[in-house]
């Protein structure tokens, strides 16, 4: 048996191995698919929920320089993502780069933070969804009762009871997300594609009828002078939604998770990575930009922020609100099926490794999909979206999200110096400044988050630690090799 924590696995055989081999998964996705997968995962509660949160309480109009400040950051974190899947491509993303560029315990680490961003993002959406979705009903005079629509658990400084029993429809959405994911990947992308489609035309319709209602002194003072207390509006204001903001962007790392999936994945992959992050982050400054110049921004700290700019700007058009809401239902669903659908490629390649059992890799025969790590993993979502309130999911999704794609940065700079002859499908611009920079951008935005962010990260650490050396660095099958 090897020993070590971090011993590595072999760059070639990984390599060799993903590229003639699926695994038994169907290799369908095209270039084109994988964008539409990214900008499935990406545009979702951050650009029709929380953006106007940041607006109102940290940013004003600078919202817009807040969205671009997250993208810098994001597209870093994406050219090391479109490197090491253009030359690693294997199901598992982060984790199987880890993997081969820092060992073992660190590639656990990665993926179970991995698994923390994944199923709790999706989680967090899930509930956003609920709400979406139970106000749509009140409209048509169908109210649920809110024992059924609410969290039982409320998270501010500790943990307590809303006296609510279950968030029911963020737990049904889950499950027909999770029968969708164990029919085929093929029938998920099409979904997905639907709503990618909805997704889409929503915001461009949005800038549409926005633009000719643009008051330019809505835009003044671009930076709201600051309130005297560090990031409520000024420039550290600015810098504050920018975390928030980053939310908004997560999702395009799931293209990495798919590369198994993918038939090209060399190729199609980065072009995935990069042309969703590209196509997004043009919506979300388009759509900051109007937002903020049709109404002021003191009017936007609300949950439906589009909805009080579309008051103005489409109260001719009967029926243009309830499409939009109806488009935001359809946008945060796929947003949950590709997250989880990300989560279950985790966990096939860490069982894969032996990491976690081997009934999580097990490919069912006539979909040829993992069927049971799909209910495994949609169960773990129903629990969480059904029981925990989205502040609580927020803050680790944001946490684990940040220091997996640090490792990626990191991933990069380690592989160029060990492995430079290997062949890169896509290379990173200005090594070592791009990863290095995105590594420390990344870590350093973790520096900002409040302590107890910070005992929830470490809280889940600790159970991650626990799993590892209680199960899997007894069953992995490189130290048995
Ligand atoms: N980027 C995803 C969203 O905004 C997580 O919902």
């Amino acid at each position: 048996m090897k020993k070590g924590l971090f011993i590595r696995k072999s760059m070639r055989s990984e390599a060799v191995e993903g590229e003639e081999e699926s695994h038994g998964l169907k290799r369908h996705l095209k270039a084109f698919h994988l964008v539409s997968i990214g900008i499935g995962a990406i545009i979702g509660a951050g650009i029709f929920v929380i953006t106007g949160q940041a607006a109102a309480e940290y940013a004003g109009p600078s919202i817009v320089l807040s969205f671009i400040i997250a993208a810098i950051v994001c597209a870093f974190a994406g050219l090391c993502y479109a490197e090491l899947s253009s030359m690693i491509p294997i199901s598992g993303g982060s984790y199987s780069y880890a993997y081969i560029a820092m060992g073992e315990f660190p590639a656990w680490i990665v993926g179970w933070c991995a698994t923390a961003q994944y199923i709790f993002s999706s989680s967090a959406v899930a509930v956003g969804w609920s709400g979406y979705f139970s106000n749509l009903l009140r409209d048509f005079g169908l109210p649920l009762s809110e024992k059924f629509t609410q969290a039982p658990l409320v998270f501010s400084e500790s943990w307590g009871l809303s006296g609510a029993l279950i968030n029911l429809p963020a737990v049904i959405l889950v499950t027909m997300v999770g029968v969708l994911i164990s029919v085929g990947i093929r029938a998920a992308a099409r979904f997905n594609h639907a709503m990618v489609f909805i997704k889409l035309a929503t915001v461009i319709l949005f800038i549409i009828l926005g633009i000719p209602y643009i008051q330019s002194d809505n835009w003044l003072p671009f930076i709201p002078e600051n309130t005297g207390v560090f990031g409520e509006f000024g420039l550290s204001g600015t810098f504050r939604a920018a975390g928030l903001l980053f939310f908004a962007y997560l999702g395009f790392d799931t293209v990495a998770t798919l590369s198994q999936d993918a038939v090209n994945p060399q190729k199609d992959v980065p072009k995935g990575i990069l042309g969703s992050l590209f196509i997004c982050t043009l919506a979300y400054i388009l759509v900051s930009l109007v937002l903020t110049g049709v109404v002021s921004y003191t009017l936007l700290g609300v949950p439906d922020p589009m909805s009080v700019a579309l008051d103005v700007t489409a109260s001719k058009f009967v029926g243009v609100k309830f499409l939009v809401k109806l488009a935001i239902i359809a946008g945060l669903a796929s947003v949950v099926l590709v997250q989880l659908l990300a989560q279950t490629r985790i966990f096939l390649a860490m069982s894969r490794d032996g990491l976690i059992p081997h009934a999580f890799c097990r490919i069912n025969k006539v979909s040829r999909t993992p069927v049971f790590t799909s209910i495994i993993t949609c169960l773990i979502g129903m629990v969480i979206s059904g029981l925990f309130p989205v502040n609580a999911l927020g803050q680790l999704v944001s946490m684990s999200t940040l220091f997996i794609f640090a490792m990626v940065c990191l991933g990069v700079l380690l592989l160029r110096y060990m492995h430079p002859e290997m062949k890169r499908g896509f290379k990173v611009p200005l090594v070592p400044y791009i990863p290095f920079i995105g590594m420390v951008a990344c870590l350093g935005q973790m520096l900002f988050f409040p302590l107890a962010s910070w005992a929830v990260l470490l809280g889940w650490l600790s159970l991650g630690l626990l799993i590892y050396f209680a199960y899997g660095m007894k069953r992995s099958k490189l130290r048995r090799q």
